[in-house]
């Protein structure tokens, strides 16, 4: 099924035929073995891209619910957690505290800039935290956390470190064996409809060995659906039952996730590291300005500002008829760098027909100087 229209906002992102076919496939009961074979290997899929030895959830739901569950099963009501926030996701952790009566600090960046590590490590020192959490990619802003900076502050003070990788998983590295100074990162969690290119309603989340000795520390968690205790026993054993999984869903994840491997984490981060500078670049030269800092801007991201006097509706529903939907500008999993050139045409296009000016040669030019070439 060939898509119409080219969905590049910061997802979901474009699904690609294979995991549409996936998708197609004929519903089976959620504990025929057939299915559980393909359950199991799905979440055996994400083990490998995350490097983790730990435990892997993969649910229905989307990234709040995966926030949800990383939250609640590693920090208790009355704890403290430290929020590091780049925009509105960030500061989304701060309500879901609140929800669970965990006391929450929260270190807020200047719009567009990374938050101070000197702030982070004051912070810390002043309070003992259960965890910190982590935006990997803020998409309200297109920033990204600095983690070699970052973790090791906080493994320092033995902290937990949450990554909330919705807007980065499978694109940015998210590696859970790398060593961090003194520890790894102990949870990531992300959606099915960012970097993954899968449709949305499938919640991700991996715990290693001390988020998981921290869930052991808590008799009770204020969750039922969001327990892992209650889910580990299926990602084990897909044909055992707690609450029906979205078959169809679970299929095409796993076609998404088979393309993820076979690209290659390490490729996969060049290829949407060179696709963010290309789409920057290539836009800075109709006059739009990127939110973020260059040397802090997330790769699957460009939130931009737009030349003076141009009306985002106006904007966007004109490039809209001419089949290209955007919001900010999400370029992550497959989307490739024909479409990312076509759309950057169809954008100077669409300017030139507002009545601005927008040199479209040099802009496709800049794109095609820094976007890798897709094998
Ligand atoms: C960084 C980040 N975290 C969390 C979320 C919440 O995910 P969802 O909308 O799938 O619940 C989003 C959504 O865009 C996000 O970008």
């Amino acid at each position: 099924m060939p898509n119409e229209e080219m969905l590049l906002i910061p997802g979901p992102t474009p699904v690609v035929d294979s995991i549409y076919d996936a998708m197609a496939q004929e519903t089976r009961g959620h504990t025929d073995p057939r299915f559980a074979a393909i359950y199991k290997s799905a979440i055996e899929k994400t083990r490998e891209m995350l490097k983790t030895d730990g435990e892997v959830f993969v649910i229905s739901g989307s990234g709040t619910i995966a926030m949800e569950m990383a939250l609640v099963n590693t920090v208790a009501a009355g704890e403290r957690l430290l929020i590091i926030s780049q925009g509105f996701f960030g500061d989304r952790f701060q309500h879901l505290a609140k929800a669970f009566g965990i006391q929450a600090d929260i270190i807020q960046s200047e719009w567009g800039k990374q938050v101070d590590p000197a702030a982070v490590e004051e912070k810390l020192a002043s309070h003992s935290y259960k965890a910190v959490t982590i935006t990997h990619a803020d998409t309200s802003t297109g920033v990204a956390a600095d983690l070699d900076t970052l973790v090791p502050i906080i493994k320092k003070q033995g902290a937990l470190v949450i990554l909330d990788g919705v807007c980065a998983t499978a694109a940015m590295e998210e590696d859970m064996s790398k060593s961090y100074g003194e520890g790894k990162i102990d949870v990531v969690l992300t959606g099915s409809q960012k970097a993954i290119g899968v449709p949305p309603g499938l919640a991700v989340v991996a715990f290693n060995g001390t988020a998981l000795a921290a869930r052991e520390q808590m008799e009770q968690v204020p969750a039922y659906y969001c327990d892992i205790y209650n889910w580990i026993p299926i990602m084990h054993d897909p044909q055992k039952y707690f609450a029906t999984p979205p078959v169809n869903l679970i299929y095409a994840y796993d076609e998404g996730m088979k393309l993820v491997l076979a690209e290659g984490m390490d490729n996969r981060c060049k290829r949407h590291e060179a696709y963010g500078k290309a789409v920057r670049a290539a836009l800075a030269e109709y006059g739009m300005k990127a939110i973020a800092e260059e040397k802090a801007a997330a790769a699957t991201l460009s939130c931009i500002l737009y030349p003076e006097g141009m009306d985002d509706a106006e904007f966007r529903a004109s490039l809209a008829k001419k089949g290209v939907i955007v919001a900010g500008a999400g370029h992550m999993g497959n989307t490739t760098e024909n479409m990312l050139e076509k759309a950057i045409v169809l954008i100077g296009e669409t300017m030139n027909e507002l009545g601005f000016e927008a040199d479209i040669q040099k802009a496709a030019d800049k794109f095609r100087e820094l976007a890798l070439p897709v094998a």
